[in-house]
């Protein structure tokens, strides 16, 4: 059996590690947050909040780049409880970081601090404050089922369950786009991560059985249908860890930005394929590997959402193998154990398409499969995976989930 989302569950307090059924310690439900904030805190939570990671369908790398992006939320999800307190200081508590507690005045200068982790919900409150929301003190305890740093926006989960920590009740409302601009604001300042805006959009504006298609020009949103009760998604995991501030990324979207400076765009939104191999000669080799992925990549969304709509999985998945191929030789931010995972899935009957999904240098790779042979085509990457690297990769099925929301 795959890893159903809400399988067996551990009691309060215990992790279940199950390399195939599961990418990590098992969340806590809302009523088995709410106790052990009890005991953490030593009184009760008032309410609970969840915020979602994700996977990025096609429209990689684009964000940046002002293009089209189309993510969906996963049944993986962050929770957030909480409970007001007198004074005006926030305490964060994290399952997942037990002896790694923090707190910060609301009134003071909030600035980068350690542990590392509190400086996403510090970042948060610091941009909810500046945006004219008024916070009050709260204690907060966090539990997620998103693996921290593999790939799934465990970050963007987390820097949104913390923003509707801290506002639910306040009175104080920011719009849904806003509050996504907020939190990537958050990891800019105090995580030093250079993201773009995709993973806290679908976090926050993420609808069940929908895939957004998020227009990253002026962030407006299109959902599409993704419900068929026929296709399932498989995550793949490497397991091989990447952080957005190690310079990768960064460096990725300096050649896409001095690209556009040459070709004299906006940005590379503005051009289709001719414009820039009309340029090339104004690009070193790399800037051009990169924009040629970034224009491909926006016009491959754009189809992919045209075959969504039509029914046709076939082509949707020939898009996905493309824009793997793109990310991988001219993009290249895959690695040896993400491209094995798609030539694994590639010949598989029923599978439609495989791609990495999300920044890349590890983390994820996404299947699109019939979803009554999950099981085996999931045992079959599996073990493939193994034989190459000596050890299996996890893999769990997810379908579309909603955004952000308030649990109790
Ligand atoms: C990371 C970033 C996103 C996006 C993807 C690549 O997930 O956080 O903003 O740029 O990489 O598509």
């Amino acid at each position: 059996m795959l890893a159903a989302h809400r399988g067996a569950r551990a009691p309060s307090g215990l992790t279940l590690f199950s390399p195939h059924a599961s990418l990590g310690p098992m969340a806590l439900s809302a009523a088995e947050l709410k106790r052990y904030f009890s005991q953490v805190y030593g009184h009760p939570a008032a309410g609970v909040v969840r915020a979602p990671g994700r996977v990025n369908l096609i429209g990689e790398h684009t964000d940046y780049n002002d293009g089209f992006v189309l993510p969906i939320a996963i049944e993986r999800q962050t929770l957030a409880a909480y409970a007001p307190r007198a004074d005006r200081t926030i305490r964060l508590a994290s399952r997942q970081q037990r002896r790694a507690e923090a707190s910060f005045y609301l009134d003071g200068p909030i600035r980068r601090a350690r542990p590392k982790w509190a400086n996403y919900p510090m970042g948060v409150a610091a941009g909810l404050i500046a945006h004219g929301a008024e916070l009050a003190g709260r204690d907060i305890l966090f539990d997620s089922d998103v693996p921290i740093g593999g790939g799934l926006s465990s970050s963007a989960s987390l820097e949104v369950a913390a923003a509707l920590a801290m506002l639910t009740g306040t009175g104080s409302r920011v719009d849904d786009y806003q509050l996504a601009l907020i939190c990537q604001k958050a990891e800019h300042d105090f995580v030093g991560a250079p993201c773009g805006i995709m993973d806290q959009a679908i976090a926050v504006m993420g609808r069940a059985g929908r895939a957004m298609l998020l227009d990253c020009r002026d962030g407006s949103a299109r959902q599409i249908p993704f419900d068929d009760p026929h296709l399932v998604i498989l995550v793949a995991d490497t397991k091989v860890k990447h952080d957005l501030t190690d310079g990768d990324y960064a460096a990725r979207r300096a050649q896409c930005h001095a690209a556009t400076d040459k070709l004299d765009l906006k940005t590379l939104r503005y051009a289709d394929e001719a414009t820039v191999l009309a340029g090339a000669d104004k690009l070193t080799e790399k800037e051009l590997m990169r924009a040629r992925h970034v224009v491909g990549e926006i016009e491959r969304t754009v189809r992919a959402v045209d075959a969504l709509v039509a029914g046709d999985h076939a082509e949707f998945g020939r898009l996905m193998y493309a824009s793997h191929a793109s990310l991988r030789d001219d993009y290249q931010v895959s690695c040896p154990e993400l491209d094995r995972i798609v030539e694994l899935a590639r010949p598989l009957r029923d599978v439609y398409g495989a791609r990495m999904t999300g920044g890349g240098f590890g983390g994820c790779a996404i299947i699109l499969v019939r979803a009554d042979q999950a099981d085996r085509i999931g045992r079959a990457v599996t073990e493939g995976f193994a034989a190459a690297f000596g050890h299996p990769c996890v893999v769990f099925a997810t379908r579309a989930a909603s955004g952000a929301g308030v649990v109790c």
